[in-house]
């Protein structure tokens, strides 16, 4: 897998190919605007965050609403990640940010892949929390 980091603007054009909407699109810049100022913040404050990290993820969190605005977005997003060799941080930043983080337990009734959902990195924690 590719560990580069694609640009912002790179991260855009993905979002029109793969077909996600200009709402969608939109939603993603408002997200990732705001992550990134948290980001700064908690860098001030003297915590270790890679703001460049935030504004990618985040403006890549939701490239699975291209295909469902089902709770699987996160789930198809992944794998459309995946599919475009996109890092693994990225990858992980799409994959857990679903409602805050989401139990095994009940990633089963949601009818998702069986395993844990959460948030664990600072900047998927940003992005989770502002999605
Ligand atoms: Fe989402």
């Amino acid at each position: 897998m590719n560990e580069e980091l694609p640009s912002s603007q790179t991260a855009l054009r993905l979002l029109s190919e793969v077909g996600c909407s200009k709402r969608v699109i939109a939603h993603c810049k408002a997200v990732s605007a705001l992550a990134v100022k948290f980001a700064e913040a908690c860098e001030e404050k003297g915590l270790n965050v890679d703001v460049d990290l935030v504004e990618v993820g985040a403006l890549l969190h939701d490239i699975g609403r291209s295909k469902t605005h089902g709770v699987d977005h996160a789930v198809v997003g992944v794998e459309i990640a995946k599919s475009l060799n996109l890092p693994e941080s990225i990858v992980s930043i799409i994959e857990c940010h679903i409602g805050g983080g989401i139990a095994a337990e009940e990633a089963k009734d949601l009818g998702l892949p069986v395993k844990d959902y959460f948030p664990t990195t600072l900047e998927e924690k940003l992005v989770s929390g502002l999605r």
